[in-house]
């Protein structure tokens, strides 16, 4: 798509460069699309064009239905969309016309070949960073996006450099740190902004280029700058000590359960500790999303690969007690309701891996549904933001092939039968044996369950996987609760789950 000359104005937010500056970022996904869009509406006079591979994602981008769901986000794109902020297919064309190229493309893990199931598949990376050094005529500062492994930065240097014809290339890392369902949010007010660079004069400068275009609306004093490498680590550590969080609190629920303790008060109690905080300490079927599990297998790896088996191992048990999670859960309710859901009909509220996102990457949802389908469970789903066809592939796909641009994902062409998928709770709860809570949507806790109690075959269970509901008041319907680190109801501690 054409971007017309008046949008490369003057840059009012990047006046200590005398220079017109224009970003081109590659990948139009959670990341890139997002991020863009609000250094589009901070900085009004510099032209942002986000380019991508995907010609569906490019059209929905510059269509009214937008390829992801992020509150806020529609109403930052319709303030800059053709104004100064641009969706692309020529890739080509923006990169070569860029000042300051964004990278922030797929990381998949590798399933085949050398660290296969850990290492991160640099491939789209590598092809993004050979398409810089083949159409680039003008200087470039080329920046991470993307989280990579630590090191990265060296190996993309190396490219862009051996291909370079004379041109200087200055790779800064600068790993993005939003959440989804809160991005717009994160990043109008980040807590920090990090910015690794090249401790050269050349590195330094580029840091100050992309330091100044977050200053026109990040306060300074949570702009940091350090080495390449400590940027990349920071990325993966950051994500690593969150899901460890997460898997710390849900190694306590499954004790909770077995000793009568309520989790939700334990991790009150332990977060009113000033070091430790309320954040990251609810109990619930597991984490999720396109980043926790990846980095922390990449963390893994990378310790592998420098002599440290201690440390991967350590982080490997986050992961571990993520999956012990999510087939605790579904033993609970396999167990609970007479060791077997065959031939049964199970509702599943909430498929994204979490509330206030249509993002179903590793959603904790596709391993339950797939536990209780090896049961041979009839399944019927209810999801605010997530479509049928995107159920039906994450339920067929392999694991880890969900992380390639989407006209690459390989697909099973056929649907899972036992699986039905519905835009109404009520349908899918009616005539149901249970009922797991898979996503905290708020709408869930407003549902009438006396309605939903009268339509279902009893006993009608509830499995609440992310506490979000009042369990004496499902009780009191005539429910049998099973809340995540709650004590139990007589019936499920008379039908012990082994996990
Ligand atoms: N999603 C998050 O919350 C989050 C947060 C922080 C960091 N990250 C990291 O950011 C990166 C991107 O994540 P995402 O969630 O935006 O992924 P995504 O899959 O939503 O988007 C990546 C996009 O890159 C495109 N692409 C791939 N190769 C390309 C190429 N050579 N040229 C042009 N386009 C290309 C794909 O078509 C896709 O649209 C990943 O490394 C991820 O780990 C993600």
């Amino acid at each position: 798509m054409a971007t017309p000359a008046s949008a490369r104005t003057k840059i009012a937010c990047y006046i200590k460069r005398e220079k017109m500056v224009k970003i081109c970022c590659i990948g139009a996904g959670y990341v890139g699309g997002p991020t863009m869009a609000v250094i589009a509406l901070k900085c009004p006079s510099i032209e942002v064009v986000v380019v991508d591979i995907s010609i569906a994602r490019i059209a929905a981008w510059n269509s009214e239905q937008l390829p992801i769901y992020e509150p806020g986000l529609e109403d930052v794109v319709k303030q800059c969309r053709g104004r100064n902020l641009f969706f692309s297919t020529e890739v080509e064309k923006h990169i070569s016309e860029a000042d300051i190229i964004f990278v922030s493309v797929n990381t998949p893990t590798k399933t085949q070949g050398l660290g296969a199931g850990k290492a991160a598949n640099l491939t789209y990376w590598e092809s993004a960073a050979r398409m810089i050094a083949d159409v680039s005529k003008s200087d470039k500062i080329v920046v991470e996006k993307s989280t990579v492994p630590v090191k990265t930065a060296e190996a993309i240097e190396k490219i862009l450099n051996h291909n370079s014809n004379g041109i200087n290339f200055q790779i800064l890392s600068n790993p993005e740190f939003l959440a989804e369902g809160t991005a717009i949010q994160d990043l109008f007010k980040p807590d920090r902004v990090l910015i690794g660079g090249r401790e050269t004069p050349e590195g330094q400068k580029a840091i100050k280029a992309l330091r100044d275009i977050y200053a026109t609306w990040v306060p300074e004093d949570r702009i940091i700058a350090t080495n390449l490498w400590s940027a990349e680590l920071s990325k993966l550590a950051a994500n690593a000590i969150l899901a460890q969080r997460i898997s710390s609190i849900n190694a306590m629920s499954a004790l909770c359960e077995a000793t009568g303790a309520d989790v939700t008060e334990v991790a009150y109690a332990v977060s009113k500790d000033s070091r430790i905080g309320p954040k990251f300490l609810n109990a619930s079927v597991g984490f999720g999303g396109s980043c926790f599990q990846k980095d922390i297998l990449n963390l893994v790896y990378i310790c592998e690969c420098n002599g440290l088996p201690e440390v991967a191992n350590y982080w490997k048990q986050v992961i571990k007690i993520n999956d012990y999670q999510k087939t605790r859960f579904v033993n609970r309710v396999v167990a609970s309701m007479f060791n077997t859901v065959s031939g049964k009909k199970i509702a599943i509220l909430g498929f994204a891996f979490k509330k206030d996102t249509g993002d179903t990457r590793e959603t904790p949802a596709i391993d339950v549904c797939k536990g209780l389908l090896g049961d041979k469970a009839n399944i019927s789903i209810y999801d605010p933001q997530v479509t049928e066809e995107q159920i039906q592939r994450d339920l067929s796909m392999n694991k880890f092939d969900w992380d390639h641009p989407i006209h690459l994902q390989p697909m099973s062409p056929t649907a899972v039968k036992e699986v039905t998928v519905t835009w109404d709770a009520y349908q899918a709860t009616n005539g149901a044996h249970g009922i797991c809570i898979l996503t905290e949507w708020d709408e869930f806790k407003a549902l009438d369950y006396q309605k939903i109690y009268d339509n279902m075959q009893k006993p009608a269970f509830i499995y609440d996987g992310r506490n979000i509901m009042d369990v004496e008041k499902l009780r009191k319907i005539g429910f049998i609760v099973y809340s995540i680190g709650k004590p139990l109801d007589a019936w499920l501690k008379d039908m012990p789950a082994v996990a």
